[in-house]
């Protein structure tokens, strides 16, 4: 079996680190140390390192893994190495990405993944998003008086847990796709826990940012508080529950989180939780499925960008604003123009407004999936662009509903809050499979309730707070069952009906604008991997536009208020990673922003 991972993360810089991973993330990047090399695989990631410090791509000929941290993309390197496929590396990355990254994802959170299957050239898509429990009312998140919580007091303790997709995620993909033995893809993630990980500088200063939050509840605040002080960078630290919890998936698959101890002391805890409980049951737990779904693909540019449906407005929204431009000459107009970024912004408010009004979880409410990026519905907003300024109203379209209808359903625009966190994996094996899988506990260490080693999310507070305006119902309301409305838009862009560039990001309602914007940095830009992934972020939901600090974007501030756009400049804390298929292999690109890396061979 594969050899055991013990070399620990030694001295990457604090700079990489967040101050705090579900607020502001407020740390610009410097160069990166490499980790110590003591054996080859070290140099490679520390190779690696070297490469994104750079600017420069990494390269590779056969497969190639890309992920939030280097230990982790590691145990996937190792799984890819001895000929696992892409859904067993990315047990090995996500297992130990529950250890070494667990304000960001894990056991306790859920994913959506997109998978190109090399044999049949299918692309599936894997919904496991957590679910709101059974016993959940419209009133889980309004006050006595039918006002919405502060978002803060929803999130913090067992209100805001849905019930998790992301073990039953791993094994799904493991039965449809995997290969490698299951009990043998946990052995690095147990390893670590037991032999113990230096804490990065980005989970030290993430833990320094949310102290008082996390010593709320106890397991949380013993393991990340000894002593009432936040774990300090370069700490090793074991995790004696999580290795144990496991061994336990390792020996029976995910029923050994469904049912049995490990379910019922999550539910217990969610619903003991001092101040503020939930109602999960395990009833949820019994009846949590993942659901296979089509992929939302588009054509852009002679390629079809495929990416993650209902209940995630990733797929659809990151769809809309390549739609919305693809008439445009950007490549003509170049990274550098505000005329380029006035046709994105714009193109992402129209694409934002269709998202508040009708995106939610179609097994609850009807989504004009097909509408929203109908040609003929696009190319109508399309021209909506036709113009010189920004655009002073911006609201929602009417696409055609895929069913007939009695009559066209009245929506009102829902409010939910989405801060970055979350984690993206991307990853191609030696067999062509590509997998493109963001996963998340939702914000910055969930609930803050920990569970035998693992946080529990907060994911139900993506769903809109507000059930109703003047009566009027929002599609992304909370209901019994349903699936609270997604950012994450893990991707795969194909070309000629083979994987071109699979990328995605963590960062709340901001994923998408990052994952429009590295595709358009490639497809028109003609950027590699890398620079693609680093490029200078502009960012336009609803609101402002968001230029990144510190970059080449603040140079559009003064062009772009002259268009007549709001602008505020402020560190923007994606976490992109891409791989790239070139005609010379395969090139791999790691944010910067954070402490990923990616490595091939
Ligand atoms: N909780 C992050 C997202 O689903 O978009």
């Amino acid at each position: 079996m594969r050899r055991i991972l013990l070399a620990l993360l030694a001295t990457l810089p604090a700079s990489f680190a967040s101050a705090q991973e579900q607020a502001s993330d407020t740390i610009a990047p410097e160069p990166a140390t490499p980790v110590g090399a003591s054996h080859a695989a070290d140099s490679a990631i520390s190779a690696s390192l070297k490469a994104k410090e750079s600017g420069k791509p990494v390269s590779a000929k056969n497969w190639m893994v890309a992920a939030a941290n280097p230990l982790a993309v590691r145990a996937g390197a190792d799984v890819l190495a001895e000929g696992g496929t892409a859904a067993d590396a990315m047990v090995a990355v996500q297992t130990v990405l529950g250890l070494v990254e667990p304000q960001s994802s894990g056991l306790g959170g859920g994913a959506f993944l997109v998978w190109y299957d090399a044999k049949s050239g299918e692309v599936i898509t894997l919904d496991g998003r957590e679910t709101a429990p059974l016993q959940a009312t419209p009133k889980l998140f309004l006050d006595d008086g039918g006002e919405p919580l502060k978002f803060f007091d929803a999130v913090v303790g067992g209100r805001s847990v849905g019930t998790p997709g992301t073990p039953m995620l791993m094994e799904e993909a493991h039965r449809r796709w995997g290969q490698a033995n299951w009990a043998a893809l946990f052995d690095d993630a147990i390893a670590l826990a037991e032999d113990g990980f230096q804490v990065s500088p980005r989970m030290a200063a993430s833990i320094a940012g949310d102290a008082e939050r996390l010593s709320r509840y106890g397991n949380a605040r013993d393991y990340f508080l000894p002593g009432g002080k936040p774990l300090s960078e370069g700490t090793v630290l074991k995790n004696a529950a999580y290795a144990d919890t496991l061994r336990a998936l390792a020996a029976a698959g995910a029923k050994a989180f469904y049912e049995g101890p490990i379910a019922a002391d999550i539910v217990r805890t969610v619903r003991e939780a001092e101040g503020n409980p939930g109602v999960l049951s395990l009833e949820d737990f019994e009846t949590y499925e993942i659901k296979a779904r089509p992929p939302v693909c588009v054509t852009y540019r002679a390629h079809d960008v495929c990416g993650m449906g209902p209940p995630s407005s990733g797929g659809l929204t990151v769809g809309q604003i390549l739609k919305l431009v693809e008439p445009s000459d950007l490549a003509g107009l170049g990274s550098k123009s505000a005329e380029a970024w006035r046709l994105i912004g714009d193109a992402s408010r129209l694409a934002f407004a269709d998202r508040e009004r009708y995106m939610a979880d179609d097994d609850f409410v009807p989504v004009p999936v097909k509408g929203l990026v109908d040609e003929a519905y696009m190319a109508v907003r399309a021209r909506l662009l036709e113009t010189d300024k920004a655009l002073e109203t911006v609201e929602a379209g009417m696409p055609a509903f895929d069913h007939a209808l009695n009559s066209y359903p009245r929506r009102a625009d829902g409010e939910a809050v989405e801060l970055p966190s979350t984690s993206h994996i991307s990853i191609i094996d030696s067999y062509g499979n590509a997998l493109s899988m963001t996963t998340t506990i939702e914000n910055g260490f969930g609930s803050r309730l920990m569970v035998r080693g693992f946080l529990l999310n907060n994911e139900l507070t993506d769903f809109s707070f507000r059930t109703h305006r003047d009566g009027v119902p929002v599609a992304n309301r909370v209901e019994p069952g349903k699936r609270p409305r997604s950012s994450m838009a893990p991707t795969i862009v194909l070309k000629d009906g083979k994987p071109d560039f699979v990328v995605g990001s963590p960062g709340g309602s901001q994923i998408i604008g990052y994952v429009a914007q590295v595709i358009i940095s490639r497809l028109d830009w003609g950027m590699d991997a890398q620079q693609a992934v680093s490029a200078a972020h502009l960012v336009n939901r609803s609101g402002p536009f968001d230029l990144e600090a510190g970059t080449d974007a603040e140079q559009l501030k003064t062009p772009l208020e002259a268009l007549g756009y709001e602008v505020k400049i402020g560190d923007i804390n994606s976490g992109l990673h891409a791989i790239a298929v070139t005609p010379d292999g395969l090139q791999g690109g790691a944010d910067p922003r954070r402490e990923g890396i990616a490595l091939g061979e």
